[in-house]
C-alpha cells in the first residue's frame, strides 16, 4: 500500500495532464480553472486505495479515479448555482467568476470527460464500472433534488434527512471505494463490501461538511459560513433543531426561518445560538463518530492486508477529524 499523499500525487499528475483545447475559452478555463484549485481528492483518493488493497494495479485505476473527480467537481459547479453560493476551495465559484451559463455549460462537459475517463478501464470490467457510475450519478441527481425540496418543507425527518445525504453524497464515495475494487479485480462481495465502508464514511463526511458550514473557520473551509442557514437547508442540525426546541426556540427559529429579508450578519449568528443552545454540535459529533464506526465494522469484516485496514481506518479518523 502507498502513502495518501502517494496516491494524490498519482492523481493530481495525471489531472494535470488533462488535455483541454483553446477555444472555446469560456467553456474550458472554468474546467481548468476548477480542477486547479484542488480540494480534497477524496474521491480519487479511495478508488486507488480500495483498488490496491484488493491486490490490484494501481496505474490502472488512476484515469477512472480522475473521471470521478471530473463527476464530483461537475456536481460542484451546477451546486453552487443552485445553493447559490460565492466562495468555493477560498476562490470565487464558477458561476460568480463567470456566469450561470457557463457553470451550467462547462460542468455538462465535465461530466462527459467523467464518462470519458471513467470508460477507459479494462475491457473485461466495462460494463460494470459504467453501470455503477450511471446509476450512481442518478443518485446524485436524486439527492440533489430533495435536498433543493426540503428547502422549503419545514419538517423533515432525520430518516428523510439521512436518505437525502446518502443519495447526494455518500453513494459517491461508495461507488469509488467499489469502482476501485471492480478494477482491482475483487469479487462481487468484496466490492459490495467496500461499497457500504464508503457509503457509511460517506454519511459521517457529509455530518460534518454540515458541522463546518456553521462552525468552520472560513479561510480554512474555503466555503463562505452560514451557507446552509442563510437558504434554509434541512441540514442535520437544522432538522434536529425543529425536533428537540422548545416552544420558545421554536418560536425564534421559526421567525429567523420565515423571514425572507433577514440580514446575514443576523440570522446566522441567532440561528447559530439555537443550535449551540440545543447542544446539536455534539449530537452530530456522536453521529458522525457512529457513522464512521459503521464503516470500520465493515471494514472489519473484509479479507486485506493489515496495511491495506490501517490506510482506511486511516482516512476515515482524517475525514473525522478534519476541518476543511
Ligand atoms: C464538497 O465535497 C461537497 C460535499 C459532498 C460535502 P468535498 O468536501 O469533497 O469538496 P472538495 O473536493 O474537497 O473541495
Ligand atoms: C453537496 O452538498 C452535494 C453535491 C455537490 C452533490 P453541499 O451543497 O452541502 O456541498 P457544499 O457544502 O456546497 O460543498
Ligand atoms: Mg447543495
Ligand atoms: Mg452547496
Ligand atoms: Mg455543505
Amino acid at each position: 500500500m502507498k502513502t495518501f499523499n502517494e496516491y494524490l500525487e498519482m492523481v493530481n499528475k495525471e489531472i494535470k495532464a488533462i488535455p483541454y483545447p483553446q477555444s472555446p475559452s469560456n467553456l474550458y478555463e472554468p474546467i481548468a480553472y476548477t480542477m486547479a484549485l484542488g480540494g480534497k481528492r477524496i474521491r480519487p483518493v479511495l478508488v486507488l486505495m480500495a483498488c490496491d488493497a484488493v491486490g490490484g494495479d494501481v496505474s490502472k485505476a488512476v484515469k477512472p479515479a480522475v473521471g470521478l473527480e471530473l463527476f464530483h467537481n461537475f456536481t460542484l459547479l451546477h451546486d453552487d448555482v443552485m445553493d447559490n453560493a460565492d466562495v468555493r476551495r477560498g476562490q470565487p465559484t464558477v458561476h460568480r467568476r463567470w456566469n450561470d451559463n457557463v457553470a451550467i455549460l462547462s460542468g455538462d462537459t465535465m461530466l462527459t470527460m467523467a464518462t470519458q475517463y471513467i470508460g477507459q478501464v479494462e475491457p473485461q470490467h466495462l460494463a460494470a464500472a459504467n453501470e455503477l457510475f450511471n446509476a450512481t450519478a442518478i443518485e446524485v441527481y436524486e439527492g440533489q433534488q430533495y435536498d433543493m425540496d426540503y428547502e422549503r418543507r419545514r419538517e423533515v425527518t432525520v430518516e428523510e434527512y439521512i436518505k437525502m445525504i446518502r443519495l447526494k453524497t455518500s453513494v459517491l464515495l461508495g461507488c469509488a471505494c467499489k469502482l476501485g475494487a471492480i478494477i482491482g479485480g475483487a469479487d462481487e462481495k468484496t466490492a459490495q463490501a467496500l461499497y457500504e465502508v464508503g457509503e457509511n464514511l460517506g454519511i459521517a463526511f457529509q455530518l460534518e461538511d454540515d458541522v463546518l458550514d456553521v462552525w468552520g473557520d472560513e479561510a480554512t473551509f474555503g466555503k463562505e459560513i452560514g451557507g446552509d442557514i442563510m437558504n434554509n437547508k434541512k441540514t442535520f442540525l437544522m432538522v434536529n433543531a425543529f425536533k428537540l426546541a422548545n416552544e420558545e426556540q421554536a418560536g425564534r427559529l421559526r421567525r429567523w426561518y420565515t423571514d425572507a429579508y433577514a440580514m446575514k450578519q443576523e440570522k446566522v449568528p441567532a440561528v447559530t445560538s439555537i443550535f449551540e443552545e440545543l447542544g446539536l454540535r455534539e449530537i452530530a459529533d456522536k453521529a458522525i463518530g457512529e457513522y464512521t464506526q459503521k464503516a470500520l465494522t465493515v471494514l472489519e469484516s473484509i479479507e486485506m492486508s493489515d496495511d491495506a485496514r490501517e490506510s482506511f481506518t486511516a482516512l476515515a479518523a482524517s475525514l473525522v477529524n478534519r476541518n476543511k
